[in-house]
């Protein structure tokens, strides 16, 4: 469905060159929720917008519907569609139904179908009660949903999505989840940026890790957190509330991701190197239980170079 090949982007400015993207090769098959993850500035909306044909790359090519998209970006449009998550453009003096209807025209929707679609699209997104209201009085999270909506009028095969969840409310963001696995049950394909890691492994099939213009891993959750389990490991350890040096030294030692006081026992959630001693816990903890990698668990392995990414 998606063909990807060496596909290089470079902007170029007056003083500095910027290679957002350098040779990134993949396929996505068609009916796949294929995520792509990675630290701010590693080239996930560039890459978004190229295979959405908002944008030109420097070299290599991508084929969706096996044409090429820079040669015959006419003819891939009408079968696409995209949310860029916190988008602006919308027409504010519009409601949210004329906002709809507008579309629906561009997209060359029958217009005996317009009404009928629109309903169905604004009920889809929770926007129904709110059609009659100018787009100007609406909040962050209900501009989301309308360009979600928006984003389904033409009945696209390919839905491109850049950091969706921007903005949404818990039950914003819930919606969003069902409506995806609603539109793969139709067969449609769905590419997804998102740093929200929990949603990604809800949601992807498949999962590629990018970080500065290359990809790191491709591969179904399961197998990314399969692998980093041969070099990480989670345990929930209990300890006494008091043991100070204790808890001291889990912190010096280990990544703890999270911490909870339940009657009188501190338990701290860790992330640690297999080849990381836990002797002298194991010896003092009431208990060391063993968890599930998360997928946030496997991203900061690939991909922790924090420091180095944001000179
Ligand atoms: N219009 C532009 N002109 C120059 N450089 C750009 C432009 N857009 C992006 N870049 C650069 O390209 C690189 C990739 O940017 P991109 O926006 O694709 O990253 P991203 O992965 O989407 O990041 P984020 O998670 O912050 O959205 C960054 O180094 C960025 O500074
Ligand atoms: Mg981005």
């Amino acid at each position: 469905m998606i063909i990807v090949e060496n596909l290089i982007r470079i902007y170029k400015n007056s003083k500095v060159n910027s290679i957002a993207l350098n040779d990134i090769s993949f396929q996505v098959r068609s009916g796949e929720v294929f995520g792509i993850l990675g630290p701010n500035g590693a080239g996930k909306t560039t890459l978004i917008k190229i295979l959405s044909t908002m944008l030109l790359p420097t070299e290599g090519f991508v084929k969706l519907f096996e044409t090429d998209i820079s040669k015959y970006p006419e003819k891939i449009r009408p079968k696409i569609n995209f949310v860029y998550g916190g988008e602006k453009g919308v027409y504010g003096r519009l409601t949210a139904s004329e906002y709809i209807e507008y579309f629906s025209i561009l997209y060359n929707v029958p217009s005996k179908e317009i009404s009928s679609r629109k309903k169905m699209l604004l009920e889809k997104v929770g926007l129904q009660g709110a059609k009659e209201k100018k787009i100007h009085t609406f909040s962050k999270g209900m501009i989301e949903r309308l360009h979600l909506a928006r984003a389904l009028i033409n009945k696209p095969k390919i839905i491109f999505f850049d950091e969706p969840t921007v903005g949404l409310d818990p039950e914003g963001s819930r919606m969003l989840k069902k409506l995806i696995r609603e539109i793969k049950e139709d067969g449609v394909t769905v590419i997804l940026t998102t740093h929200h890691m929990q949603e990604a492994d809800e949601l992807c099939d498949r999962i590629a890790f990018i970080n500065k213009g290359k990809i790191i891993d491709i591969d179904y959750p399961s197998q990314l957190k399969y692998k980093a389990s041969q070099s990480i490991v989670r345990y929930d350890i209990s300890i006494e509330i008091g043991k100070e040096e204790l808890k001291e030294y889990i912190y010096e030692q280990y990544d703890v991701v999270k911490t909870e006081m339940l009657d009188g026992i501190m338990l701290l959630t860790v992330v640690l190197d297999k080849k990381d001693c836990i002797k002298k816990v194991k010896d003092n903890c009431l208990s060391m239980v063993y968890k599930e990698l998360t997928l946030e668990d496997v991203y900061m392995t690939y991909l922790s170079d924090r420091e180095e990414n944001n000179r």
